[in-house]
């Protein structure tokens, strides 16, 4: 497939401007009768409207045009799950004929030859050995649903039911995902989220609970984490999981150093916790790996991944001596998002 670079501007040309706009003045962002509509009949609980207070027309590439033909450069891109800009001629052509081809509109998790066929192209675009070691399950099409997933497989799996999760950490905004949830404004007039989860400090110098900061502050916090694991007294009991961001995303972008990842890694083999890794924000393509756990070198990781079509993957290997995991899977209502 070409990039979203690519393209041949030609064809759009006449539906929408492929260039960049050359704004003058301001541009006019008083409510027009679509925004005075969607404030009437839509609830209140609305996240990016309240900031970008506009409606949108159509769309091409990275440029939005408005309802009042107002042309903008997207930066948003879908909050990231637009890697392909909009209405890319390639995806939009393959959608196409997808929609004439007869596939049912919903199969539940029935597979189909389409769905046959993604799943072997997401394989293949992961690294080798875990693509050779994971299985995938499809969720509902949020990251948060992807995560719940890994949640719910976590505590089934080990019949435990704390989790560790980073003082910082972003996975979403349902019940258990926010009880996970670094940020307290977010946090903070919802009582009852998910309990049993406790923060460990994530690598990140401006919030070094131990005052030290980089490598020394990282290398503190594997310690922490270690000590209170081997810790009888530490009042907190042994997580199902620990569930990390190789990147955190919304408490700042900022990277774990590989040798933290791996020294987790290894408390988590040692005190056979399962470790989720949430690259809903940082995966694909966006560390300089595909993936980036890839630098670190871990496996055996539960990996969460691909806003828009939630996926959670599997060692295989991590379960080989679960024999309960394949009724798990079938018992938990996987949607695939291929065919819904
Ligand atoms: C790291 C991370 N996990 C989970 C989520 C939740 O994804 P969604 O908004 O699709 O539920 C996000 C969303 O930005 C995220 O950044």
């Amino acid at each position: 497939m070409s990039t979203a670079f690519e393209f041949d501007s030609k064809e759009f040309a006449s539906s929408i401007s492929v260039q960049v706009p050359h704004v003058e003045g301001t541009y006019d962002l008083t409510p027009d009768q679509v925004l005075l509509d969607q404030a009437e009949h839509e609830s209140e609980v609305r996240s990016y409207p309240r900031r970008l207070p506009i409606a949108i027309k159509r769309a091409h590439g990275a440029l939005v045009e408005d309802t009042r033909g107002q042309i903008f450069l997207d930066c948003l891109a879908g909050a990231g799950t637009l890697a392909m800009g909009y209405n890319h001629p390639e995806i939009n052509q393959a959608l196409k004929e997808q929609l004439d081809s007869g596939l049912p509109y919903q199969t539940l998790d029935i597979t189909t030859e389409a769905k046959d066929r993604f799943i072997k192209r997401v394989k293949a675009f992961f690294p080798e050995q875990f693509a050779t070691e994971s299985v995938i399950q499809f969720c509902g099409p949020s990251g948060a649903d992807a995560v719940e997933a890994a949640i719910k497989l976590a505590k089934q799996t080990t019949g435990r039911n704390t989790m560790f999760a980073f003082r910082g950490a972003y996975h979403g905004m349902t019940n258990g995902t926010m009880g996970m949830m670094g940020n307290l404004g977010t946090k903070a007039r919802r009582t009852g989220l998910m309990s049993d989860v406790h923060f460990m400090p994530f690598p990140y110098s401006l919030r070094c609970p131990f005052g030290l900061g980089g490598d020394a502050g990282a290398k503190q916090s594997i310690r922490y984490i270690e000590r209170l694991l081997n810790d009888d007294e530490a009042g907190i009991m042994k997580p199902a999981a620990i569930i990390v961001e190789p990147v955190q995303g919304e408490g700042g972008v900022i990277p774990a150093p590989a040798f933290w990842l791996k020294e987790l890694r290894r408390i988590c083999d040692e005190h056979e916790i399962l470790l989720i890794l949430d690259e809903i924000q940082c995966g694909v393509g966006k560390t300089g790996y595909r993936f980036a756990f890839e630098e670190a070198g871990i496996s055996q990781i539960f990996f969460v991944f691909l806003k828009r079509l939630a996926v959670v993957c599997q060692c295989r290997s991590l379960y080989s001596t679960k024999r309960s995991i394949h009724g798990m899977l079938a018992n938990i209502r996987a949607h695939s998002a291929v065919t819904n």
